[in-house]
């Protein structure tokens, strides 16, 4: 294998930068340098080289994630989002990712952060390096006029919602950014919050990068003078036998109760010159709860976000539980020494988790990748087990630290990063 070595990227790096992700990525972005180079991630780049020459490239947003908070609710920890992988065409296969995976999980440690999270390109890369499958989505496609069939009590406060539309600019990065946290911490755990740098970046117009598409508009919910919701989307038109039929791509979406949700979607639904809106959502989101069945709305399942635990102590202390347990497990962790023991896991009646380094036989044992898949609710380890993942050694061991893991629904859909 040839010698591969990590660095943090130059200012002299960013032509080369552009132009390997671009052989990457099969793409010539359009649009000014100076426009494409702000939209890099700015926490940190890195480059790898394999003998002498650039090979490989990837970054890290600064996000944060909403873990479950208990049964219910959920809380902020901050995590390293992995973007921008990528390797020269002349390099692939021989190492270069490996290499930089080892990296960015050891960085993320010692930047003081225990999650690490991505959206993967292709599912069947990122398990080997320990990460879960954390949350899957549905493409909920909604036509015009759909109904949703929603409690009065929901319906009511969605009737005492107004809904707002406008051109979505920078200015908005801060109001936005407050109203997503507000929604990740009260809505369902599996959220990410952009830095708000990001999000200021994000929305910024660059016409060239718009690919045939109008600028980013957001719907804002508003209810009593607060903001309740949001969307941020953009519309296509389309012409079916000359009637119209445009789409309403939403790719952020976000509501601190659920009248907020109704009201948003059934705007969304009632657009002019449009057919539908594409949303996606976990299989038990209200909206698909209020529809009478996923059938004729989802078209497809997918990986929606892949978690890696880097610090296993520090993530079961951020993070609250739905029940007390008592286990001791093994993890095996091929990537991360300190993870990968024995150890005792106490939850309290509180909910408050901590971890002890411990001998012996275990009741259970695991890989990190079973802890991140079941993080935020999106698999549990009875699953698991059934699947042969997960082993037990005493009997309802899985089960108890299921119930402590448990949350009340599914994580909802993170963001693109
Ligand atoms: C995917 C990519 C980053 C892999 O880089 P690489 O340097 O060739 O990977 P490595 O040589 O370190 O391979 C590590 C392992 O992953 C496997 N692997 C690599 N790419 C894979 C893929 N697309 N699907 C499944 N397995 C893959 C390798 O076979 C190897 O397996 P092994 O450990 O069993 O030997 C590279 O091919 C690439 O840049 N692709 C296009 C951009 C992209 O998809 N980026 C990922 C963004 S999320």
């Amino acid at each position: 294998m040839s010698d591969t070595t990590i660095r943090r990227i130059e200012p002299g790096d960013a032509d080369w930068f552009l132009a390997a992700d671009e052989l990457v990525w099969a793409d010539d972005e359009a649009g000014d340098r100076q426009d494409r180079l702000q939209n890099t991630p700015t926490r940190a780049g890195f480059a790898a080289e394999q003998d002498g020459e650039l090979a490989g490239i990837s970054a890290s947003w600064d996000i944060e994630l909403a873990v479950p908070s208990g049964m219910t609710g959920s809380r902020l920890v901050p995590a390293e989002g992995l973007t921008w992988v990528g390797v020269h065409p002349d390099h692939r296969r021989r190492g270069v990712l490996s290499a930089m995976m080892r990296h960015h999980l050891r960085w993320t440690r010692d930047e003081g952060r225990s999650l690490a999270a991505l959206k993967a390109s292709e599912p069947g890369i990122y398990g080997r390096f320990g990460y879960g499958l954390a949350a899957q989505s549905l493409k909920a496609k909604f036509g015009r006029g759909a109904q949703f069939a929603a409690p009065s009590e929901v319906s009511d406060l969605a009737d005492a919602t107004r809904t707002t539309f406008r051109t979505a600019s920078p200015d908005d990065a801060q109001r936005l950014h407050a109203l997503m946290r507000r929604c990740a911490v009260e809505g369902a755990c599996g959220a990410v919050v952009r830095h708000i740098d990001d999000l200021r970046r994000l929305l910024t117009d660059i016409p060239e990068q718009r690919r045939d598409r109008e600028r980013n508009r957001l719907l804002w919910a508003t209810r009593d003078g607060e903001d309740v919701g949001y969307a941020l989307l953009r519309r296509t038109h389309k012409w079916d036998d000359g009637l119209p039929g445009g789409e309403i791509d939403v790719f952020m979406f976000g509501s601190t109760d659920t009248g907020a949700r109704l009201a948003l979607m059934r705007r969304l639904v009632d657009f002019d010159l449009m057919g539908s809106a594409i949303n996606w959502m976990p299989l038990d989101d209200p909206l698909l709860l209020w529809s009478p069945s996923p059938r004729g709305v989802g078209s497809g399942v997918t990986d929606s976000l892949w978690l890696r635990i880097v610090d296993l102590s520090a993530a079961i202390a951020e993070r609250g539980f739905a029940a007390p347990c008592d286990v001791r497990i093994t993890v095996q962790d091929k990537l991360i020494e300190e993870n990968d023991r024995v150890w005792h896991w106490v939850v309290d009646a509180d909910g408050t988790g901590a971890l002890e380094p411990a001998a012996g036989e275990a009741d259970l044992s695991l890989d990190i990748v079973d802890l991140g898949a079941v993080w935020l609710g999106g698999q549990t380890l009875g699953a698991r087990h059934a699947a042969g993942f997960v082993r037990e050694t005493s009997e309802g061991a899985v089960a108890a630290l299921d119930a402590a893991l448990r949350t009340a629904s599914q994580p909802t859909k993170a963001v693109d990063f």
